[in-house]
């Protein structure tokens, strides 16, 4: 075994694979960074200077780096980059199973399954494999398990370093990382990873644990901040009805050491690719061990996402409905600061508004319409459209329903807007990031989410 990497491939040129080995080449400049994708589509986007990931700071490391240490090619080109990897990891997408056992909660582990077949078959001489995508507790059996049918002389350990950087503040995350998590059997496989980390990570910050550990963690600690956001989703709607503000509420808990003001800003719930799919996939795990509690105690942090969607998109079309029946929708993206609309709540809300036979007026600063409209249905045929100009999305919209915390939508101009909507338009601010005294003097009813009833 090696005890020192310098040549690294990733397969996997996602949201988690492409900036991640971007920094490590970036802060590594003697290790060598090969990332495949068998997407033809998306390596060449990666090679291109409109990058398919929108991330602060991304295209200035990716423009440095990319020709010096680090690559983008097809998986089909990349058999002799796996036999030349010190290192290998996964960073393929570990989507929720539609079909066979577990459908509909356990994770779907073909893709890392046929990557590890990859692997077995092109890779030479002792590498390291190293699980990045999140994976379910004992995947690593099953890597190992394909890993040990390679013919072509290739020796194996397996490591989890599960990623844990947030969208929109991805860079930052992977360069001022509260932890790094390296789990693993072999202590020579653990450092040689944690030595690469140390190129820009202080050492106290790489958690090494056994491997059963470090895949569990992921899973726990995205549980436990999707629970802080459905926790105080729960809150926002007692606030509500008891006049208090969600927001002092939280301010208070939070300023307790021991609870912390992160993560308890009241929302329509959260999305995004990963609270959900980890959810159930611990939800599945529970249930598989036959933790019928445990299972339905992360279940009820799903369900309070699910109907804290459903109450704000009731709101926004009850009263929309006493107008024209028009809703300008502001924000598609999951949060702001990314392109990525994967499991955005605005799918759901967008679709329950359509289902009540309600007109959506579209808008967002990043979000690519033309992908966003495949996920909608409008079988009553209440019709859709977006607009790249906010002024252009409230005209004539008798509720405006913010559902992105954009910067842009913080700092709106409400007398401005207040002559293009509809007369008596309400906003339904599912965010808490509208001034409201400027709202309600330009003359909208305003609704936040936590904050006092719906207009009506
Ligand atoms: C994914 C998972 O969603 C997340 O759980 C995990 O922690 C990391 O991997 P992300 O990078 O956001 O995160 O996924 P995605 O943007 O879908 O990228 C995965 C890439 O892998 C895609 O570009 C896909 O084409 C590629 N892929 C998938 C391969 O190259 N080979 C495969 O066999 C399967
Ligand atoms: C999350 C984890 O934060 C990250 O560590 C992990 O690696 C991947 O999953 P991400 O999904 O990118 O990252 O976004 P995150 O910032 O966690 O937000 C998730 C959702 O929760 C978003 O929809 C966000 O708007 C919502 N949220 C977050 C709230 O509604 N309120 C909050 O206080 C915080």
């Amino acid at each position: 075994m090696k005890g020192r990497i310098r040549d690294i491939v990733c397969i996997g040129a996602g949201y988690v694979g492409g900036p991640t080995m971007a920094v490590i080449a970036d802060r590594c400049p003697d290790i060598s960074v090969t990332v495949i994708d068998m997407n033809e589509a998306r390596i060449a986007a990666w090679n291109s200077d409109a990058l398919p990931v929108y991330e602060l700071g991304l295209a200035e490391i990716v423009r440095r780096t990319r020709g010096r240490n680090l690559r983008f090619i097809p998986q089909a080109e990349g058999a002799a980059s796996i036999a030349q990897a010190d290192a290998i990891f996964i960073s393929v997408n570990t989507p929720t199973k539609t079909q066979g056992e577990g459908a509909g909660k356990a994770s779907d582990l073909s893709y890392v399954e046929s990557c590890a077949r990859y692997i077995a078959e092109h890779a030479t001489g002792p590498t390291i494999v190293i699980e990045k995508s999140t994976m379910p507790v004992r995947a690593a059996d099953t890597i190992k398990r394909i890993l040990s049918s390679g013919k072509n002389g290739g020796s194996f350990h397996v490591l989890s370093n599960p990623e844990f950087l947030a969208e929109g503040t991805a860079i930052r995350d992977l360069e001022k990382p509260d932890r790094v998590l390296i789990g693993g059997e072999n202590v020579t496989a653990i450092e040689a990873l944690a030595a690469v980390y140390r190129h820009w990570v202080p050492d106290a910050a790489i958690l090494r644990t056994g491997l059963w550990s470090a895949e569990l963690s992921k899973l726990a600690a995205n549980a436990f901040l999707a629970q802080r956001v459905s926790s105080i989703n729960a809150i926002s709607a007692l606030c509500e009805a008891t006049e208090a503000d969600v927001d002092e509420v939280a301010g208070v808990c939070g300023a307790d050491t021991r609870i912390g003001l992160k993560f308890l800003k009241a929302s329509i719930g959260f999305g995004g690719s990963c609270f959900k799919k980890d959810l159930l996939s611990l939800i599945y795990l529970c249930e598989f061990y036959q933790l019928s509690g445990p299972a339905a105690y992360w279940q009820g942090v799903l369900d309070i996402n699910e109907w804290q969607k459903r109450r704000i998109a009731a709101m926004a079309a009850e009263y929309a409905k006493l107008g024209g029946g028009v809703v300008a929708i502001l924000g598609l993206a999951f949060k702001k600061n990314t392109n990525d609309f994967r499991e955005s709540p605005a799918i759901d809300i967008c679709n329950q508004l359509l289902a009540a036979g309600i007109r959506l007026r579209l808008q967002d600063e990043r979000v690519d319409a033309g992908d966003f409209a495949k996920t909608l249905v409008d079988e009553r045929k209440a019709g859709f459209a977006f607009f790249p100009d906010i002024g252009q999305a409230v005209s004539g919209a008798g509720a405006i329903l913010i559902l992105t915390e954009w910067d842009a939508y913080a700092a709106l101009d409400w007398t401005a807007l207040a002559r293009l909507t509809a007369k008596d338009a309400a906003i339904f601010d599912g965010r808490g990031i509208v001034r409201r005294a400027a709202a309600q003097a330009a003359g909208f009813k305003v609704f936040t989410v936590g904050k006092g009833q719906a207009p009506n």
